[in-house]
């Protein structure tokens, strides 16, 4: 079975209700009748026009109340958290915070900023976590790699430029997502580097050292190791050179990059060069959000759709 046919089966199995705040996008609105057909969740379209029916003044008015109160310290005034709230994006996100819904799919139209903004000012980072960030799930066709050709990459997306701590939190969130959504039983974490155990000294590698010991810290279960270099990380030969006696070196399955910039434009490696299927998924926020491509299929939105359900299960 695919990863996709796994979420799939999953997110089936316990329906949740997904809003999709691009309602009216010709892609979104066709993914949602095959949701909806395949029984993978219950899709919430929602558009200017649904949230600004009289119909539905008095839930518009209640949002707009609870959005004044979460942001009226960071200078937020009512009349701006009215005129918020009657978009269609920010009604997503309140929908989700109320549990009026269980999650939201967007991003065939809004950027990726557009999306996380008011997901980090609203939904908010889940109990015990200090950082929303996310993962890529990479299906890579050679089945040795990884956990049966299963690799989660993280964090690709978010943070441009994690600290320490920040990035020991990346690491702890893409085990957990490695765990819950790939059902990977054992996620082995490395925390990656241009050096392998001391081989170079630079700020940027005593940094992932330094995320390392705190990773220890805050999961001292977890199997993570690091500063690791990819080959070491991926590669059993040169693990056991380069790291012996590592419990990750060579047959890790999660790999944590050290800033957004390597992470980004390592899964675009993987994805291009590699021939690999990708799933992106945001993890740490108090309820599921996710984000697509501008670029997206109608399989994408549905993709998306089925891993956000599992998320919020
Ligand atoms: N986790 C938790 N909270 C966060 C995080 C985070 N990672 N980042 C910001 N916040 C909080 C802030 O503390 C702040 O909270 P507050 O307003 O209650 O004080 C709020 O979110 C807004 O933070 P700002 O820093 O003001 O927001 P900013 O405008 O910088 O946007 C964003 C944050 C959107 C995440 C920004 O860092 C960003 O644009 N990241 C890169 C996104 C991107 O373009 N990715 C690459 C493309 S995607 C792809 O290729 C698939």
């Amino acid at each position: 079975m695919s990863l996709v046919d796994k979420i799939r089966a999953k997110a089936k199995s316990s329906v949740r209700r997904i809003v999709l705040p691009e309602g009216d996008e010709p892609r979104t609105v066709k993914a949602a009748e095959v949701i909806r057909g395949e029984g993978l969740a219950e899709p919430i379209l929602i558009t200017r026009e649904t949230v600004g029916a009289p119909s539905n003044a008095a839930k518009l008015a209640a949002y707009a109340a609870m959005l004044y109160d979460l942001r009226k310290a960071k200078g937020l005034t009512e009349q701006k958290a009215a005129e918020l709230a009657a978009d269609p994006m920010y009604y997503g996100m309140l929908m989700v915070k109320s549990g009026d819904a269980d999650g939201l799919v967007s991003g065939a139209v809004h950027s990726t900023g557009d999306m996380l903004r008011p997901a980090l000012q609203i939904i908010r980072t889940a109990p015990g976590m200090k950082l929303v960030s996310s993962s890529f799930l990479m299906e890579c066709p050679d089945k040795n790699i990884g956990d049966n050709g299963l690799l989660v990459y993280a964090d690709c997306v978010v943070n441009p430029c994690p600290d320490a701590e920040g990035l020991a939190n990346i690491a702890v969130s893409a085990a957990d997502t490695a765990r819950k959504l790939c059902g990977i039983s054992e996620p082995r974490v490395a925390m990656l580097s241009f050096s392998t155990k001391g081989s170079a000294e630079h700020d940027l590698v005593t940094k992932v050292r330094e995320a390392t010991r705190i990773a220890h810290e805050l999961a001292p279960d977890l199997m993570l190791d690091g500063e690791l270099q990819l080959d070491a990380a991926l590669v059993p030969e040169v693990g056991a050179l380069k790291a012996p006696g590592s419990c990750v070196a060579g047959r890790a399955n999660v790999l944590i990059f050290p800033d957004l910039q390597s992470g980004n434009i390592g899964y675009k490696i993987t994805q291009r060069l590699g021939g690999v299927n990708c799933f992106a998924v945001l993890q740490g926020l108090a309820m599921p959000c996710n984000d697509l491509s501008r670029g997206c299929s109608v399989e994408d939105i549905v993709n998306t759709v089925a891993m956000t359900a599992v998320q919020a299960q």
